[in-house]
This record gives structure tokens, C-alpha cells and sequence, in this order.
């Protein structure tokens, strides 16, 4: 048995050692925001929150959650309206959609440690999640709208 924290709910999954935390998420709990892209850490579809940081949820072993506190995209915000989600909605930075819970929650845990976030770090932070529709350029602008957000501008 495994014990862990899922947006704020506590989760008791039997499910083997080894599955896949994405697999945890989306099949026991039955929470499908979170993608399956490449399933190899590479692409950051799946990405969650992990004690506050983001993390590649097809590559951690169930029980590496033990005691700790995951965050989906259906917990980012309760209304949704996490200055990050505000920003993606504002630009229209989804096209087909699917990677973007992982931007939306790279983004959201890299602005939250550093809300004074350069460009350089944008690119830098948020190229490592893939997006075969291309809309980088989309998400470098929401990022810096939600970052002045974020600090209050
Ligand atoms: S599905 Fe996890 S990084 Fe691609
Ligand atoms: S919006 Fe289609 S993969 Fe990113």
C-alpha cells in the first residue's frame, strides 16, 4: 500500500511498487489531464507537482510518493484560474491541446520559484516540454503575462 496526497485528497493505492505514477493518476484516481506522451521522461506531458516541483510523472515508481504531496492540472487552482491557466486562456495557447497540462504545470512551478523570470530562463525552463503543434512562441508570451501577474504588475 502506498499513501500519498492527491490535490488535496489522501489516496490509498495498492496498485504494484513499480506502476507509473502517471498510471496511478489516471487510472485509479481517474484524473486524464495528465498525458502519456513518450513514457520515456522526455516530452513532459505527463508532468505534475511533486512537493511543489514539477516532475515527470511517467518515469516516478509509485512508491516514490509515499508522504508526498502530487498536484494535477485538476488541482492547480480550484477554479481554474491559476494566474498560469488565466494567461494560456488570455493568448489561446493550446492547438490540438495535448501537451498542454504539462506546460501549464512546468510553468506553473517554475514561476512559482522564480517569478522574476528572464527570457533566457523561459526558454531555458520550458523547451524541454515538447509541443508537435509548435506553439512556443504562444507559450513563451503567456508565461511572461503570468509572471507579471504572479508579482503583482
Ligand atoms: S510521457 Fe512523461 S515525459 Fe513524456
Ligand atoms: S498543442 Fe498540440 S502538442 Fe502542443
Amino acid at each position: 500500500m502506498t499513501s500519498f496526497t492527491l490535490n488535496g485528497k489522501k489516496m490509498e493505492v495498492t496498485a504494484e511498487p513499480d506502476t507509473p505514477l502517471l498510471w496511478v493518476i489516471r487510472d485509479e484516481a481517474g484524473l486524464t489531464g495528465t498525458k502519456f506522451g513518450c513514457g520515456i521522461g522526455m516530452c513532459g506531458a505527463c508532468t505534475v507537482h511533486v512537493g511543489g516541483k514539477a516532475q515527470r510523472s511517467c518515469v516516478m515508481p509509485l512508491s516514490a510518493a509515499e508522504g508526498l504531496e502530487i498536484v494535477t492540472i485538476e488541482g492547480l487552482d480550484p477554479k481554474g484560474e491559476h494566474p498560469v491557466q488565466k494567461a494560456w486562456q488570455d493568448l489561446q495557447v493550446p492547438q490540438c491541446g495535448y501537451c498542454q497540462s504539462g506546460q501549464i504545470m512546468q510553468a506553473a512551478a517554475v514561476l512559482k520559484d522564480n517569478p522574476d523570470i528572464t527570457d533566457a530562463q523561459i526558454d531555458e525552463q520550458m523547451t524541454g516540454n515538447l509541443c508537435r503543434c509548435m506553439t512556443y512562441t504562444r507559450i513563451r508570451a503567456a508565461v511572461r503575462q503570468a509572471a507579471t501577474t504572479m508579482k503583482g504588475g
